[in-house]
């Protein structure tokens, strides 16, 4: 029987980047959840195409925002996010059995998420005259997926809320420069993205706190942890703590920034 569990493997194994989303969208959330099965993917994952090619992210160079394809260079760097993100929500799902039925259904609708903003993004590339795998990427979101593969504590402690966290601070900065540019299609669609980003936080924030809660563990001081042992990124200012704040982290989380 096919079920939500089993079913993220198809769209993570696929390689075409515009099959996935599509794949990823038409997954039907209301299969059966197989919380307690034992999966393992039958072809390598993620699937992932021949191009962009992936280089370290030292020696990717923004271009200046006056051309055309300086801003498609940047709106493509946030379309790669977005493709792995796809990937790292259907990798939650397959990966870890015997957590809530809730669980699953919250990653497969934010892997759902993550694939109508790939989509949205790569029109717009399309529309500027380019399209996803004209220009180098980077593999750090991967990596890190990879690191936290054995214990699903440190994947969601790490992933969603620095990962993506970081990607709330970093949206206002992007959209200022897009809106600099004259892409104001660009700044709404990164308007959408923020919103829906706050709730993958949100989602983040929530089942790290249950699975502290399960495990006995103070989440401030297991966090700190989790930051040290799997090499997490430094937080940089500035920081969105509006948008954080939404998301759920706390007085005490908020004030641990500085
Ligand atoms: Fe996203
Ligand atoms: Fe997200």
């Amino acid at each position: 029987m096919t079920t939500l569990r089993s079913a993220a493997l198809g769209p993570l194994c696929t390689t075409d980047a515009v099959h996935k989303a599509q794949a990823t969208l038409a997954l039907d959330l209301r299969l059966p959840v197989g919380r307690t099965e034992r999966l393992s993917p039958s072809a390598p994952i993620p699937g992932r195409p021949a191009r962009p090619e992936l280089i370290a992210h030292t020696l990717l160079k923004p271009k200046p925002l006056t051309t055309v394809e300086g801003r498609a260079l940047l709106v493509h760097s946030v379309a790669h996010i977005e493709l792995n993100a796809i990937d790292l929500a259907l990798d939650v799902v397959w990966r870890f059995p015997d957590l809530p039925e809730a669980f699953y259904t919250d990653w497969m609708r934010i892997a759902q998420e993550e694939a109508k903003h790939f989509m949205l993004l790569r029109e717009h590339l399309c529309s500027l005259g380019y399209d996803y795998g004209d220009f180098p990427a980077h593999n750090g979101l991967w990596e890190m997926a990879e690191r936290t593969q054995d214990d699903v504590l440190a994947r969601i402690g790490i992933v969603p809320r620095t990962l993506e966290a970081r990607g709330l601070d970093a949206s206002p900065g992007v959209k200022n420069k897009l809106i600099g540019a004259g892409d104001h299609e660009a700044s709404q669609i990164l308007d959408l993205i923020l919103e829906e980003e706050i709730g993958h936080v949100a989602a983040g924030n929530r089942w790290y706190r249950h699975l502290c809660e399960a495990r006995g563990l103070d989440p401030a001081a297991t966090y700190a942890q989790l930051i040290a042992q799997y090499d997490a990124p430094k937080l940089r200012p500035p920081f969105n703590m509006a948008a954080r704040r939404r998301a759920g982290f706390d007085d005490a989380e908020l004030a641990a920034l500085g």
